[in-house]
């Protein structure tokens, strides 16, 4: 149970096709040998989102380069290969798919285990991989397609707090820049944009926290940002540079405040007696506004904080491979009946969010 072994991880749940090699140290570091993530922005520039079917074809076309390019890069060969581990859900299910085919078909080839790995468990447990960050810890996953607060007591012990009830902040951040004439994927440009603007300028509310739990919504932020958008364009015939840029700080600042009060409100359900520590996750977390303003929550908190590289923040493999070692420790593998799930949540005890996994996406 407690050995040494290394790990092929395939990931392929949204647009980003991806395997990875590690070895997975029990009770110690872990060490990332390879990681390759094909993304396929291209693909889907032209339709303004991702298309389900062309994910899920370049997925199978590009999964097998991705692991040569893998084993290439951690100069390793199939026959090095102990486990394999796969995302099996929650995403696209023509993506979950490939993965899961592929893993499958390597897993019988090779006579190895294979793992079947929730995405957001992958994310949820990346700290312990990059920081060896000791459970139990408060996640905060913040990506295009999910936002959650988890509490993690063990590697496959997940106690979700509280989520969004719509949209998820990295959708907010792109659809807002597309209202306001920013460029895709509009996090970094708001981010960008709000540097020189006026947070103070627009009075944007802050959604929920009138009510006393880790719940979030942004989607009531975004129609307010598109009413002062059109008042705007009616009193002066469109947006000028400054406008744009005091659009982006407002909508930023609401993003913050909103994050930082139900963050504290979160540490509330933390455990006592043990050591604290907040950990983010996904995309959004390169945000800087953002980090600072958790920074700030966990330093009142008397917490940790811990934001992993971005690389590993984002979609990629190494998660994966990495959470089936975790995993391993507590639980058995899976056989050639493992089934990818379009949904997965992670807390089986608590009831689906209303509205949540309507994208499906990203994670
Ligand atoms: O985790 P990720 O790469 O993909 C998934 O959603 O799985 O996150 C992408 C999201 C996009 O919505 C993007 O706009 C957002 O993360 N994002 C940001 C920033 N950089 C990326 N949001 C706010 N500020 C940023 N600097
Ligand atoms: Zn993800």
């Amino acid at each position: 149970m407690s050995q040494v072994r290394i790990i092929l991880g395939l990931e392929s749940s949204c647009d980003d096709t991806a395997a990875a090699l590690v070895r997975h140290v029990p009770m110690s570091k872990s060490v990332i040998l390879s990681s390759v993530v094909l993304g396929q922005t291209d693909l889907h520039a032209a339709f303004g989102g991702v298309v389900p079917e062309i994910a899920a074809r370049a997925h199978a076309e590009k999964l097998d380069h991705c692991v040569e390019a893998a084993l290439a890069q951690a100069g390793l060969s199939l026959s090095d290969i102990d486990a394999i581990a796969v995302t099996a859900g929650p995403g696209l299910i023509g993506g979950v798919v490939s993965g899961v085919m592929c893993a499958k078909g390597l897993s019988l080839a090779l006579d190895v285990p294979l793992y079947g790995v929730n995405h957001l468990a992958g994310h949820a447990l990346t700290p312990r991989l990059t920081d060896n960050v000791a459970f139990p810890f408060l996640m905060l996953l913040v990506s295009g397609g999910h936002c959650q607060y988890l509490m993690l007591y063990g590697p496959d012990e997940f106690s979700r707090l509280g989520g969004t009830i719509d949209d998820a902040p990295g959708e907010a951040f792109d659809k807002v820049a597309r209202l306001i004439g920013l460029s895709q994927p509009g996090g970094p440009a708001i981010e960008h944009a709000a540097h020189s603007g006026d947070p103070a300028r627009f009075a944007f509310p802050r959604p929920l926290l009138d009510r006393d739990d880790c719940d979030l919504s942004f989607s009531g932020l975004k129609t307010a940002v598109l009413r002062v958008r059109d008042t705007l364009i009616a009193a002066q015939g469109g947006l000028t540079a400054s406008d744009q840029a005091d659009l982006a700080a407002g909508f930023q600042a609401a993003v913050v405040d909103v994050l930082a009060e139900k963050t504290r409100r979160a540490f509330r359900q933390y455990p006592q007696g043990v050591p604290r520590t907040l950990c983010v996750a996904g995309g959004v977390a390169a945000n800087q506004a953002i980090r600072a303003g958790l920074e700030t929550v966990s330093a009142e908190m008397e917490a940790t904080f811990v934001a992993p590289p971005l690389a590993l923040c984002t979609d990629n493999a190494a998660m994966i491979a990495f959470a089936a070692g975790e995993q391993m420790q507590t639980r058995a593998a899976d056989d050639l009946t493992l089934s990818a799930r379009p949904r997965w949540p992670l807390d089986q005890q608590q009831p689906s969010m209303l509205g949540s996994g309507k994208k499906g996406a990203k994670a």
